[in-house]
């Protein structure tokens, strides 16, 4: 159910995201046949610039899919699409955009030779904000048990693609039993991600996360926190593989995203963690928002 104005810009065409857009026979929605990139705006900027792009070109390297348009004419596409939502939204605070690219439509059947050209979709909407409260009472996750995350060998997760169901079914199990969101563990038992976002634990101090090896996406926020944020806070950072049975012994967890930055998480299926003013995680979230700053006021030109 769709409760606020979102703007899509389909292949150049503006247009309410409430209205049809691509084509039945479109593959991103057959077969999931699609890649896309979340970025979202501090202070108007769009931030991460590069970084999402050179994902996306990474994403689509990987699924051989053509990218028709240049990092330049996306730029201005994007612009083209903010510009319009905020002629109906007018008042509208940081925004989050969402560039979809599908291969394109034809016969059905899988063979890629059957799609004429990619589609570009992007999406504009309100950068979506945890409340107040949940945020300071920290997010309620729970272990997947029923699937795992989809081995590195098969549909990488390292490919940001339109396929997000292996998550989206671990996310119903975990809401199910009333967590916010969910703990996807590897075929060999060792901690992922969550379903959008990835994860970090603090122990002792120190700041961990699961490796790239363990079959994750590659999150610029993490790697943002892992290439100086963490340092700049005062925390040394480490990938490490970590399993469930580790929990207990760690003193705070958190989630890192694009539209999330950092969220405390107060608990795995009953595993108390700390959250509050004086955590790590506060003082790495304060970091992260420092940095967030610096940048947009570092690239003006990325203005949306
Ligand atoms: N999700 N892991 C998964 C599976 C994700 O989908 C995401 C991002 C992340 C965090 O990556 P980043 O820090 O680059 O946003 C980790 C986006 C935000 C989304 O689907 O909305």
């Amino acid at each position: 159910m769709l409760t606020h104005y979102i703007q899509a810009n389909t292949n150049g065409r503006l247009h309410p995201a409430s209205e049809p857009s691509i084509t039945p026979l479109n593959r991103g929605f057959l077969y999931g046949d699609a890649i896309y990139e979340v970025w979202r705006t501090y202070g108007g900027v769009i931030f991460a610039w590069d970084e999402h792009w050179d994902r996306l070109r990474a994403s689509a390297g990987a699924l051989h899919l053509p990218l028709e348009q240049t990092k330049e004419e996306v730029l201005v596409e994007l612009r083209r699409t903010v510009a319009e939502y905020r002629v109906h939204v007018p008042d509208a605070g940081e925004l989050y955009i969402r560039l979809q690219i599908t291969r394109g439509a034809g016969a059905i059947g899988l063979d890629v030779a059957l799609a004429d050209k990619t589609n570009f979709i992007i999406l504009v909407q309100p950068c979506p904000e945890l409340s107040l409260e949940k945020l300071n009472q920290g997010l309620r996750l729970s272990v997947a048990k029923s699937l795992r995350r989809n081995p590195a060998e098969s549909l990488d997760p390292a490919w940001k693609t339109g396929n997000y169901l292996n998550n989206l079914l671990c996310l119903r199990e975990a809401k199910d039993r009333g967590a916010d969101d969910v703990v996807i563990l590897n075929r060999d038992g060792d901690v992922t991600e969550a379903s959008v976002s990835n994860i970090g634990f603090v122990r002792g101090g120190r700041l961990m996360t699961p490796p790239l090896s363990a079959g994750i996406l590659g999150g610029i926020t993490r790697k943002l926190i892992l290439g100086g944020i963490a340092k700049a806070a005062g925390f040394a950072a480490d990938e490490v593989r970590i399993r469930p049975a580790e929990f207990p012994a760690m003193e705070e967890c958190f989630l890192m995203s694009t539209t999330k930055d950092l969220v405390p998480v107060c608990e795995i299926d009953g595993i108390r963690f700390a959250v509050g003013q004086n955590t790590a995680t506060n003082r790495l979230k304060a970091a992260f928002a420092n940095a967030a700053r610096a940048y947009a006021e570092a690239h003006p030109e990325l203005a949306a």
